[in-house]
């Protein structure tokens, strides 16, 4: 790891020195912010650190200030250890990244500006809260310099996607786990616990809030509230992990043999479809085509299986597919887990025009080497939009709404890899843990 940080850092600083000369800055300053507040309300939320600030630097906690200059061979890291007996502060601890970085410790956030400051430079600070920065003569990072920072962040370092790797590779035993308590008939609530448990994390680490549904809850696409009694028959589990603030995004389905042999093809169905998604990621590649693609193998899936027996051209003249598939093929995976970027379309931060006909797509970018996405096309019984597709009189005479009503208890199919795109072609890194 230390290797991989080494060539990574190193190439993290040469881009951001060169962002300064860019934006005629000498400084740049990135704060990892303090935990905000419930309103009213003395209990901190669980504390992330600035995305950006993760980017150079692995270190979980709160309070510390990174400065960058022109000049500068390390980066400085002001690294905070406050005099405070409530809590656990951060502590160095011999980790791989310590060595490239000129550490000073302070237990005082004004007392590092103090050092760090530099009144007669032009300073940038990204910061969720730049109050502190603009007393010390550093203006809020500029629209333009964050788009910037944020199209570099796209493209992933070997030791970034290393990262996503190991957080695959974590997330998967909490799937394993989860997929044989599920066969052994668990409720929502213990498969959560289960998958916490096996994933090695506890609640407010995990990336995104996990979604951990049994039968009709999986047609609820950011489902929420895992319950404690009940089991089911068809079970979808959207979790990821963390490993030095990167984010793995896996979704699986699974059913117990009790279930329709056509709802398991239909399972089946999507699967492979969604291996040869995966199959299209490559640099040069727009990813709305990849979800072009997507869009129109649901419509295939809906006559095929004779859900709908109109042709294939009128299931896409109807946004049909739109009412089993609503949401997009899949986002940037990084340090968040929707990453930054995603509808850039140059540094500088234009950005491209949402298709019509793709409202929730959030990514519309070309694929470029080193970009890491998720692909996770989707096939849902959703009571919402199966309403509304009723209210078309015409199209409604063709879709098989006795099948409908039969596989709504089943609720939805998602499956969700992460890939990474290599110099030609992808790498699955998701499969390798979870075949
Ligand atoms: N888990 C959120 C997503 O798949 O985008
Ligand atoms: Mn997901
Ligand atoms: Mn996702």
């Amino acid at each position: 790891m230390k290797a991989l940080f080494k060539k990574h850092i190193e190439h993290r600083v040469t881009q951001a020195k060169k962002l300064l000369e860019e934006e005629h800055l000498d400084c740049l300053f990135i704060e990892s912010g303090f935990p905000e507040y419930y309103y009213l309300d003395d209990q901190p939320t669980f504390f992330k650190a600035n995305p950006h600030f993760n980017f150079f630097c692995p270190d979980p906690g709160q309070g510390h200030l990174l400065k960058i200059t022109k000049d500068s061979e390390k980066p400085i890291l002001f690294y905070y250890i406050p005099d405070d007996f409530w809590h656990e502060v951060s502590s160095l601890k011999g980790e791989f990244w310590e060595d490239f970085f000129n550490i000073k410790i302070f237990n005082d956030t004004e007392k590092a500006w103090k050092e760090a400051e530099e009144p007669n430079k032009q300073c940038a600070v990204v910061s969720p809260n730049s109050e502190m920065a603009r007393k010390h003569f550093c203006q809020p990072a500029s629209s333009t310099l964050l788009s910037k920072l944020h199209w570099i962040r796209s493209q992933k370092s070997d030791y970034e996607i290393e990262c996503i790797r190991l957080a695959n590779k974590k997330a998967a035993k909490g799937h394993l786990r989860a997929r044989d308590c599920f066969l052994d008939g668990a409720s929502e609530w213990t498969l959560f616990m289960e998958y916490l448990l096996a994933s090695d994390q506890r609640e407010g680490e995990i990336p995104y809030n996990s979604i951990v549904a049994l039968g009709k809850n999986s047609a609820i696409l950011h489902y929420q509230f895992p319950k404690k009694d009940g089991s089911g028959s068809t079970f979808l589990i959207d979790a990821g992990a963390r490993v030095h603030g990167y984010c793995s995004d896996i979704t699986r389905t699974y059913v117990q043999n009790s279930v329709d042999t056509e709802y398991k093809e239909i399972l089946a169905r999507v699967e492979s479809n969604q291996k040869a998604l995966c199959a299209m990621v490559s640099p040069g590649v727009d990813y709305v085509a990849i979800h072009r693609a997507s869009y129109q193998m649901v419509a295939q899936i809906l006559i095929d299986f004779n859900l709908f027996s109109g042709s294939l051209e009128e299931a896409l003249a109807a946004k049909v597919p739109f009412h089993f598939y609503p949401h997009g093929i899949g986002h940037p995976l990084g340090i968040q887990v929707h990453d930054v970027g995603a509808k850039q379309n140059d540094s500088s931060g234009t950005t491209i025009n949402q298709p019509t006909d793709f409202p929730y797509l959030r990514t519309l970018r070309t694929i470029q080497a080193q970009d890491v996405l998720t692909i996770e096309p989707g096939f849902y019984f959703i009571p919402l939009l199966l309403e509304q597709l009723k209210k078309n009189e015409s199209i409604s005479k063709k879709v098989n709404w006795a099948m409908i009503e039969k596989f709504s208890q089943y609720g939805g199919i998602r499956i969700e890899d992460n890939v990474v795109a290599l110099k030609s072609g992808s790498d699955n890194l998701t499969r390798p843990f979870l075949p």
